[in-house]
């Protein structure tokens, strides 16, 4: 089988064909998709089908995984080292409302990248479905590095080398969820992250923003929140944004270091059934000083 590259836009998303996720890659295999995956940060696979354990395997060759769960409260309904990204309960029926489980999840519909409430966020997510709803329930990405390049000079100047504070609680703030224990909150401390990253591989600078920053180390707050909102606001125009819309089966994998994403809403009387497999990065973006 010949793996192909093709491009979704010109320089963000592209769907690979002609890998056999269901086995162990070859090199060969696996150096053009980490290449795709430094230019196009965004990778798609249509309906690979995969088993949890092939999942976690093919999450594997791009490094060691992240246990994340953030609720403490409850039986997993998917291998530990999955993240559950369903809307269903141990089991599999659709949960209620106001269950804490959703109400924690719909902050995933807000804009962000993952884990960047911690000292060493995610690299990669590969997120797999395994029921989707009829329609609805896309996830969006935005290209972080098209961003940053679209700024203009005396802006790139201004945020090159600020610090943002980042937090899980801010961003469930954002949607009224402040409903966390305290251990939960005591598990989650701030953490703090540059607002511009360099990617190593491809040596393009791109924004790291996300729903769960709040201000900029050493400004107001007022002024931080303020260049938080415009970056966001920036950030997200359609330009910058691939759609995936999902069938049963497909297996998506994205750079967290230089992009933003956010499910979108669905009928909820529909299962959703999507697992993470999450790569942790390489080590802080900045040194942690206490708060
Ligand atoms: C995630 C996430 C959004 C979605 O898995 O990290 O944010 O569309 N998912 O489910
Ligand atoms: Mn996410």
């Amino acid at each position: 089988m010949t793996l192909t590259v093709n491009p979704l836009q010109e320089e963000f998303a592209a769907t690979i064909n002609g890998a056999d996720l269901t086995n162990p890659l070859g090199d060969a295999d696996l150096r053009v998709i980490q290449a795709a995956l430094d230019r196009y940060a965004v990778l798609v696979f249509r309906g690979p089908n995969l088993t949890e354990e092939q999942q976690l395997g093919f999450a594997r060759n791009f490094g060691a995984l992240e246990t994340s769960g953030i609720l403490g409260d409850r039986k997993l309904r998917v291998h530990e080292k999955l993240a559950d990204v369903s809307n269903l309960d141990q089991n599999d029926d659709v949960v209620g409302p106001t269950d804490r489980r959703r109400m924690n999840m719909l902050g995933n519909q807000l804009w962000h990248t993952d884990s960047s409430f911690k000292a060493t966020p995610a690299k990669y997510s590969a997120l797999h479905a395994h029921a989707v709803p009829p329609e609805g329930g896309e996830t969006q990405f935005a290209d972080m590095r098209a961003a940053y390049d679209a700024l203009d000079d005396k802006i790139k100047a201004k945020v090159d080398d600020l610090i943002a504070e980042h937090s899980l609680f801010t961003s469930r703030a954002k949607i009224g969820f402040t409903d966390f224990t305290d251990e939960e909150r005591a598990r989650f401390p701030v953490a703090r992250q540059q607002l511009v990253r360099v990617h190593p591989a491809s040596g393009r600078k791109s924004l790291y923003l996300a729903a769960h920053a709040s201000h900029i180390i050493g400004w107001p707050l007022p002024d931080g929140m303020m260049l938080l909102l415009d970056l966001m606001d920036h950030a997200t125009e359609r330009e910058f944004l691939y759609t995936h819309e999902w069938s049963p089966g497909d297996l998506v994998i994205w750079d967290n270091r230089c992009t933003m994403h956010r499910g979108r809403p669905f009928d909820e009387t529909w299962k959703r059934d999507m697992r993470r497999a999450t790569v942790v990065d390489d080590g802080p973006t900045v040194a942690q000083e206490a708060a």
